[in-house]
């Protein structure tokens, strides 16, 4: 699944300034997933012992004893609601032949939430099916269970045919419908019906063995009404008319599927419209949307990139694209960013559609890596398959890894492979520095129930993935990582693997370089990143080249009660760097040695981790961090831009976990002065976010926005100066990037000039609100910008604004401003509207949310509101829309007092029993955030004041 919870990279891109001045980064998001809700029903009682003879269908997992061969499905989704029951449904037939592996009585195949009106069992070739004794569906496990009055016969294969009906519902999961509306006069409702199967809601769909190992053949066939399309994995081959129960409808059939996983299928039905490429090229792509999107052209940006990407994938696995046709199609609801169904990628509208009127060239990025992290999953991860879901960081890291060396071939001006530091790396520190972080890879016996996979979906998993194949890619070059991808491909395509699988083959691949020699094996290597949770502060010092390593922890006194293999040491591979030439990398294997090469005199300075090419955060003796302070500020370029973005995250992160005294990290921000590249920018001020965010209630607020408005004044000019006093946009990707830092740190430290500029080009766009002159890139800043600066008049402008937005991008944009207002009763009835679908879409909900509670004035309100309507948003606001990590994370960052700590702890005990689903880790974690974050405060602040008031002098 593309990375659910960076959907609205607006999160990850621009600063919240309301009130605080910038913006604090959201860390620990999670997807979102429909089963929420049902795994909220599940009672788990700590209590009971679990008896030890239990019935095979109290197990989640399928016994060995059947595996499928294929199917052959057909669906007929109702796009009307149903006047008698007031429901919108399904009807569906399936046939699954299987093999019976082992002679067995019991039939357990996965069924959740349909209604079974016919059930048979037929034998193949001369087998004879055993009668039926009984069946039933098993609700907790969410198995159809067949009990036979004979066994089924090893070797033999059988035919299980099934009818039944299914909701059609607004959850977001399984065969889900999405609602949205097209014209003006009078606007017309559409309904879609589409899927979301991972990772285990194909059995809402149809009965169906729903492990990613169990591999089969799909043939399907969709019947619709006349006048929608049908889309399925496969190509679509003949359509016919036909008459179903005496209603006439179009039936359209679809080319059989490779062997394929059951989390991967699609189907939709549809009136959209689609762009495709040019007749003769060798892939079909075809790009869907809503008609409306696809007449302004909002899909040609996709279309244009899908085809360069694609064949970049070729290259890089040296592996041809394994289907005929590859669909693309935008929803207007789904949970996740986007999904790699095999051959019919979903996506939301915001990673898929572009429109360059409107759109910023954030947005421009983000669909041009989903797209990539969507393709590179069509070899990694479709053709081969994790074997289990304990192996998903393997899937999605490394998809977010190479979705950066995608989108680097489709647009090599941007320099994208460098901002996976800022995008992915750091964040993946932020959450792995936690004691209640945990390993990326987990024991297959301790992922079982549908909530435990879900949880999986997190920053460690797709961000620290990337981060330590990035590693390793890095340590084993490039060349000999493809290559080893290669022969891994091709050796288990079609089925499916552990990542020990891959391991095995990059050794070959490294075995067969001559000239690449590494400490240990690759397996030796990489098991202690993946199997021991963090990762390690290497300090240098360079008075006498000592070397240490250490489990970094943001709170030092936290407790870590999580057993390692690896005693919490790792292999380091460091790259490094004295007096600005590159040295021989070095290999650090213990918790302590000595390197003296390390060692300097004088004023020579010494630099690790190049690039942030490994996993680890550095410090140094004072001396060595006063010299790179001084070169910071005498000659900041001759330190890589990554690096400099390195100093400011790893001093500020150091200070939090008080190996260094704060003020240390302070002073890495006093170059900022004479910077200009982004990086080191936006990585100053996510950090100085978390100060605004511990202070922007006390006195510490007015010294530190003034030093702010100090450093960031030189800035502001630069890009005025640039851009011809703000009539042109930079040339360079980042630059852009920058200039969107520029105008929204001014603004919010109060920088001559800046409210003046953004509110009066949010005035302009008032007055004719059809022709909006603001340039996309900096729409989201203006508008939060003037919104906070204004009242009722300029929220309802753009809350009317938001309503009419063609594209998603733009809504998304306007409904990340509309958190900006100062005013609270604004602010409450916006989060209100989140409990309206017809206000605010579930899918965008907990976002909404999020952004109120990143704003100094709507925290507290955002807390009440959660709290106040904890049930409703838990249980029966559609499990599928809200992502409760997600929520627990972002109402909880500025937690920093006592009575803060109180009133969580209380918010815990209170919803004990039922639980926290998919949150539980979230809530462990944001307990120890408070904690910390209120020894931080009490220890740092005194310090913190003074020195923002010498500085910003
Ligand atoms: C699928 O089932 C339908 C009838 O239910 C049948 O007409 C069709 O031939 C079957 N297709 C395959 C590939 O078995
Ligand atoms: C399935 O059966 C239950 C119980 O009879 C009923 O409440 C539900 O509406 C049915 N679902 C559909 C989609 O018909
Ligand atoms: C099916 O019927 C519709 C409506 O009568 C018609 O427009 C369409 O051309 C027909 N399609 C086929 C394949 O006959
Ligand atoms: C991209 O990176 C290269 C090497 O790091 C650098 O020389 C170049 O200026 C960068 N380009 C842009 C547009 O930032
Ligand atoms: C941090 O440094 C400041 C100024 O150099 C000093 O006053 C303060 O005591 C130091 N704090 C700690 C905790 O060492
Ligand atoms: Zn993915």
């Amino acid at each position: 699944m593309g990375k659910g919870f960076f959907i609205s990279k607006t999160l990850g891109i621009v600063g919240v300034i309301v009130g605080t001045g910038v913006v604090a980064t959201i860390i620990a998001l999670s997807v979102v997933y429909s089963q929420e809700k049902a795994k909220n029903l599940e009672v788990v009682n700590p209590h009971t012992t679990p008896s030890t003879a239990k019935d095979p269908w109290e197990n989640y997992r399928l016994p060995d004893s059947l595996s499928p061969v294929s199917y052959n499905i057909t669906l007929w989704p109702r796009l009307v609601v149903n006047a008698s029951t007031g429901l919108y449904i399904f009807t569906g037939q399936s046939d699954v032949v299987f093999r019976c592996e082992k002679e067995t009585d019991l039939i357990l195949i996965h069924c959740n939430k349909l209604n079974l009106t016919l059930l048979s069992l037929t034998g193949l070739d001369g087998a004879t099916a055993p009668t039926i004794k009984k069946s039933w569906l098993e609700v907790p496990t969410q198995f159809l269970v067949i009990q036979l009055n004979s066994n089924l016969m090893a070797g033999r294969q059988y035919e299980l045919y099934t009818e039944f009906i299914g909701e059609l519902a607004d959850d977001l999961g399984g065969f889900y419908r999405s609602e949205y509306t097209e014209g003006t006069s009078p606007p017309v409702k559409k309904v879609v019906a589409t899927t979301q199967m991972q990772p285990v809601d194909a059995r809402k769909a149809f009965p169906c063995f729903d492990e990613p190992a169990m591999k089969a053949v799909f043939h399907m066939t969709l019947l619709h009404a006349h006048g929608t399309v049908a889309l399925a994995n496969g190509m679509n081959l003949a359509s016919v008319n036909v008459t179903v129960n005496g209603q006439d409808v179009t039936r359209t059939s679809f080319e059989p599927t490779p062997l394929m996983s059951t989390y991967l299928l699609a189907f939709v039905v549809s009136e959209f419209g689609f762009i495709q490429s040019p007749e003769g090229e060798k892939v079909l792509i075809r790009i869907w949307a809503r008609k409306q999107a696809i007449a302004e052209g909002q899909g040609n940006y996709a279309l244009e990139k899908t085809g360069p990407i694609l064949e970049f994938f070729e290259k890089y696995y040296s592996s041809s694209y394994p289907l005929t046709k590859s669909d693309q199609i935008a929803l207007p609801d789904f949970s996740a960013g986007a999904m790699e169904n095999w051959g019919l990628i979903t996506y939301r509208e915001t990673a898929l559609l572009f429109n360059p009127a409107s759109s910023s060239n954030g947005d421009k990025e983000w669909i041009a890596t989903v797209i990539s992290h969507e393709l590179a999953h069509m070899w990694f991860g479709n053709l081969v398959t994790m074997k289990w879901w304990n192996d998903l960081w393997l899937n999605e890291g490394f998809a977010s890894y190479v979705s950066y060396l995608g989108a680097d071939s489709a647009e090599p001006t941007w320099n994208v492979t460098d901002l996976i530091v800022l995008k992915e790396v750091h964040g993946a520190m932020s959450v792995d520095a936690l004691a209640s972080s945990h390993p990326l890879s987990a024991k297959e016996e301790d992922i079982v129930r549908p909530a435990q996979i879900s949880e999986l979906f997190d920053t460690i998993t797709y961000s620290k993935g990337a981060a330590v194949l990035r590693m390793l890619s890095d340590f084993l070059t490039e060349p000999v990582f493809a290559r080893g991808l290669s022969t891994y491909l091709n050796t288990f395509q079609y089925s499916n693997t552990v990542y020990q699988d891959l391991w095995k083959h990059l050794q070959m691949a490294a075995d067969s370089t001559p000239g690449l020699e590494l400490p240990a094996s690759v397996d030796d290597i990489m098991n202690r990143w993946i199997l021991q949770m963090g990762f390690p502060v290497v300090t240098i010092d360079t008075a006498t080249g000592s070397i240490n390593q250490r489990h970094f922890l943001l709170d030092p006194d936290s407790v870590v009660d999580r057993p390692s293999p690896f005693n919490y040491e790792w292999i380091v591979p460091m790259k490094w760097i004295k007096n600005g030439n590159d040295q021989t990398p070095y290999w650090l294997q213990t918790e302590t040695a000595t390197h003296l090469p390390m060692k300097t005199s004088g004023s020579d300075w010494v630099l690790a981790n190049t690039k942030v090419s490994g996993f680890f955060r550095v410090n140094y003796d004072s001396g060595n961090w006063d010299r790179l302070l001084t070169l910071l500020s005498t000659d900041h370029e001759a330190i890589p831009v990554i690096n400099r973005a390195q100093i400011v995250d790893d001093a500020f992160n150091l200070a939090r976990a008080r190996t260094v005294n704060t003020t240390l990290a302070l002073r890495t921000t006093l170059f900022l002065q004479r910077e200009r590249e982004y990086m080191p920018w936006q990585t100053a001020n996510k950090n100085l976010g978390y100060f605004f965010l511990m202070f922007d209630r006390s006195d510490v607020y007015g010294p530190m926005q003034a030093y702010l408005n100090k450093q960031v004044t030189p800035l502001f000019n630069h890009f005025k100066t640039i851009t011809a006093d703000w009539t042109k946009i930079p040339e360079k990707h980042t630059d852009q990037y920058n200039q969107v830092n520029a105008i929204s740190i001014a603004c919010s430290t109060g920088v001559a000039g800046c409210e003046e500029l953004t509110t009066g080009w949010f005035k302009d766009w008032m007055n004719t609100p059809e022709n909006n002159m603001i340039h996309p890139n900096l729409r989201q800043t203006v508008y939060c910008s003037a919104i906070a600066a204004g009242g009722m008049e300029e929220w309802d402008f753009a809350w009317r604004m938001y309503k009419e937005a063609s594209i998603a991008s733009e809504a998304d944009k306007l409904m990340y401003a509309l958190a900006c207002t100062r005013v609270p009763w604004l602010l409450n009835r916006y989060l209100n509207y989140c409990l309206d679908p017809e206000k605010i879409r579930k899918q965008d909900a907990t976002f909404t949310i999020v952004y109120i509670a990143g704003n100094v004035v709507g925290q507290s309100l955002a807390w009440d509101f959660v709290r106040t309507n904890w049930d409703h948003l838990f249980n029966d606001y559609g499990g599928g829309s809200l992502s409760f990590a997600r929520l627990i994370e972002g109402i909880t960052r500025r937690f920093s007092s006592e009575f803060e700590l109180k009133q969580l702890q209380q918010f815990i005990e209170e919803n004990a029993e039922q639980g926290f689903g998919s949150a539980t880790l979230a809530v462990d974690q944001a307990l120890e955030r408070t904690k910390a974050n209120m020894k931080w405060v009490a220890e740092n602040k005194k310090d913190i004041l003074t020195w923002f008031t010498v500085n910003s002098a």
